[in-house]
């Protein structure tokens, strides 16, 4: 009696301080909502500078990059109209009390008073091993309601888009339709009236067609002005089934495509599904293939005849995408408590979707491809330096993934179509171009690519067991090795990935990737049967190994510590490279540098992490994890408690920045949204997996 009244107590607790939202695990800066590919990418702003702290109700949903993607949500009960989602003016919003997030879900609880609740499911699914079904560009919005009082509740739910999702400009004329494929899927089709093949304005796919659906009893649906259509829901819970014919710009009299389903008198529960997705014919412009340029298809044109038939399978996949992401939600929770306790899966759970929405897949099953975008950094493809932080994800998901993002750069460099002795830094400089550079004017990050090429092609080969594939590379590799053996120990005066912290020669942490990089490929020389190579990359990994010991150690400070660059004692920087010496089980680095540089982190910590140099006091979340990963148990906790922390009290409000002050915890003047090289956050997974 004494455990029932106590729990009575809480409850009514809680639920006197109702409109107030619970964040599990935590508030993130922005909260993914359908997050799947560089062109479909909706999130809700939550960091203060600009978020409302993370309820779904009350402001838009916006593109990665700011702009609003109109997207609205109500609910009538008992003939009462309230807003669950977007910014709506005349309605009450209903009460949001809690928000969770996996790696492939975003979840909102919503109460409308006592009588209902709302569960709002954003699945985002994640088939890293199926490739037909990751390759839709297709999200999940599935609302259950259900009666919390025990009377049955008349009730109808409505949701709409505008035509925003569309085009990047505003003025864009925007054309529509409405359908029913042939399983019963209704949908609304939008797209822009003008076609822009393989163009961006604001970052938004200017081709394409973008498909809104839904299905079940009950439906009718409306397009037409916002206030008009969202009003006659609110008067009449229910819509005239009719379509506004007046094609015109996305923002004249704002149109918006809605459906609205009456659920009838519920009881106990009942739950609807929307779909909302991007179909493009034409995915990529290639330079890679021996002639000249191909268009590259999305990958799911092979797998189904029209977008209709994919939406069709994808809307009624429901049940099967969502228990395959609750897979992976599963195995990556399981992984990261076990690796490293709570701070580490607040992380690795908030990068997944991030991850993922930033590739693409398109060729066909027998040649396939996976495209890459830097998100905000700039739109370069394929960025070696980008796929290198994040390769990790790839391994642990799937390391064929892996396979298929390098894929485009060696085709485009053994095809002779790259001029320099080095490794080319992207494969175009903007997406969805990959016009390579015939030229060889890249963004030159000679030893970081060089470097990271041998690393990656030899922890793929590791991973998925296929030795082959170094023996097919092996010309190039060794090439890109002959130019880490001329620079890896006395770097030139150049850019590193760290590209906006400046150029600088005989960079510490850069060296030592040039160092890893030959004995890495000592180690392919040896799985190919190229014994001499093996023993001649060896022997100079190991001398260049040991004068890197003099030249990039401050052995005198106090803890000593490796430098930013050679003799310069007073700095020093997070040493990340490190990482692949132990990811490749090469035990070129002695454990005495690791050691000393687990001592040493601790002393420089700001608030919110460990700075990335001594240049600056922002930090990099990847180079971070990367360090964690390789450091003693309690070094690495610090740096996820740090990261842990600053991800939920962080004023930035934007897809998850790798780059931030370690000290405010805001964008250092650089502003990096929701990029790809988060998916560093699995390098400890990696490692407790082994390759
Ligand atoms: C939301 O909560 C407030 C405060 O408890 C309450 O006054 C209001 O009626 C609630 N609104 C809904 C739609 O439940
Ligand atoms: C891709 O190339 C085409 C043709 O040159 C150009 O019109 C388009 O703007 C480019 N796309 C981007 C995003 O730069
Ligand atoms: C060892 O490798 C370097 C760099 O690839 C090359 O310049 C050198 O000739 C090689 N030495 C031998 C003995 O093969
Ligand atoms: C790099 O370091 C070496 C050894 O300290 C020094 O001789 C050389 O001048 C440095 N290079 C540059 C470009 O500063
Ligand atoms: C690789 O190295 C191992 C151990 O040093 C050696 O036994 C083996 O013969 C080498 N394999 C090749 C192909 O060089
Ligand atoms: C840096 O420290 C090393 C010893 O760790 C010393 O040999 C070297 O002279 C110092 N360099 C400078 C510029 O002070």
């Amino acid at each position: 009696m004494h455990f029932l009244s106590l729990c009575l107590s809480v409850v009514s607790l809680v639920s006197s301080v109702r409109a107030v939202s619970t964040f599990s695990p935590v508030r993130p800066p922005a909260l993914p909502l359908a997050v799947k590919s560089p062109y479909l990418s909706t999130w809700l702003s939550a960091g203060k500078d600009g978020g409302n702290g993370g309820y779904l109700a009350g402001q838009w949903p916006t593109f990665w990059f700011g702009q609003i993607n109109g997207w609205a949500g109500q609910i009538r009960v008992d003939g009462s109209t309230y807003t669950w989602m977007g910014a709506l003016t005349g309605t009450s919003t209903v009460n949001q009390t809690s928000y969770e997030y996996t790696s492939t879900s975003s979840v909102f609880t919503m109460r409308v008073g006592e009588m209902v609740e709302m569960k709002i499911t954003f699945l985002s699914p994640i088939t890293p091993s199926d490739l037909r079904r990751q390759s839709l560009i297709f999200s999940y919005l599935n609302v259950d309601v259900k009666s919390i009082d025990g009377k049955p509740h008349d009730i109808q739910v409505y949701s709409d888009i505008s035509a925003e999702w569309v085009s990047g400009d505003r003025n864009a004329i925007a054309k529509w339709d409405y359908g029913v494929t042939n399983n019963g899927v209704a949908y609304h089709k939008v797209y822009r009236e003008t076609q822009l093949l393989f163009s961006e304005i604001n970052e938004q796919a200017e081709w394409g067609e973008w498909y809104w659906a839904t299905d079940g009893d009950g439906m009718t649906y409306q397009s037409g002005p916002d206030v008009d259509v969202r009003a006659a829901f609110a008067k009449n819970g229910k819509l005239g089934n009719s379509n506004d014919n007046g094609y015109r710009a996305i923002s004249t009299k704002w149109p918006v495509f809605a459906f609205s389903r009456d659920l009838g008198s519920v009881k106990t529960s009942a739950s609807t599904l929307f779909s909302i997705g991007l179909a493009q014919d034409s995915a990529i412009h290639y330079s890679g293939k021996p002639g000249g340029m191909t268009v590259m298809p999305s990958l799911w044109k092979s797998y189904f005849s029209t977008a209709t038939a994919a939406l069709d399978f994808f809307h009624h996949d429901f049940s099967a995408a969502a228990a395959l992401s609750k897979d992976l939600d599963s195995r990556i929770a399981k992984d990261s408590i076990a690796a490293a306790g709570q701070d580490y899966l607040t992380i690795t759970s908030l990068t997944v979707r991030q991850v993922f929405a930033a590739v693409q897949l398109c060729g066909t099953p027998e040649d396939p491809y996976i495209f890459m975008k830097e998100i905000s950094s700039n739109g370069n493809m394929n960025t070696v330096d980008v796929i290198f932080p994040a390769h990790p994800i790839f391994l642990y998901t799937n390391p064929e993934l892996l396979k298929l993002l390098l894929k485009p750069i060696f085709e485009i460099q053994e095809n002779g179509k790259y001029p320099n002795t080095f490794a080319m830094h992207d494969i175009g400089t903007h997406y969805p171009n990959a016009t390579g550079h015939p030229d060889g004017k890249d963004e030159q990050m000679p030893l970081e690519e060089c470097g990271n090429m041998v690393i990656m092609a030899l922890a793929y080969a590791m991973k998925a067991k296929d030795d082959k594939y170094l023996s097919q590379h092996y010309p190039i590799l060794k090439k890109w090795t002959t130019y880490l053996v001329q620079d890896a120990l006395y770097p030139a005066n150049q850019i590193s990935t760290d590209d906006f912290a400046g150029a600088l020669a005989n960079q510490t942490n850069l060296a030592l990737k040039g160092i890893i990089g030959i004995q890495a490929m000592a180690k392919i020389s040896n799985r190919t049967a190229h014994p001499d190579d093996a023993s001649n990359h060896s022997s100079i990994a190991q001398d260049y190994i040991r004068q890197w010991q003099t030249l990039g150690v401050a052995h005198n400070a106090n803890p000593p510590r490796t430098t930013l660059s050679y003799g310069a004692n007073e700095t020093h920087g997070l040493l990340y490279n490190l990482y692949a010496d132990r990811e490749l089980g090469l035990n070129l680095v002695p454990q005495s540098v690791y050691d000393m540089q687990s001592t040493f982190y601790p002393t420089v910590k700001a608030k919110y992490g460990v700075p990335l140099d001594t240049r600056h006091t922002y930090t990099k979340a990847d180079w971070e994890l990367f360090t964690a990963a390789v450091a003693s148990t309690s070094t690495r906790d610090m740096f996820h408690k740090a990261l842990a922390t600053w991800i939920s009290e962080t004023p930035t409000n934007r897809g998850f920045t790798d780059l931030f002050d370690t000290q405010t915890g805001d964008y250092p003047g650089i502003t990096f949204i929701a990029r790809p090289v988060m998916g560093g956050a699995f390098a400890l997974l990696v490692l407790k997996e082994g390759l």
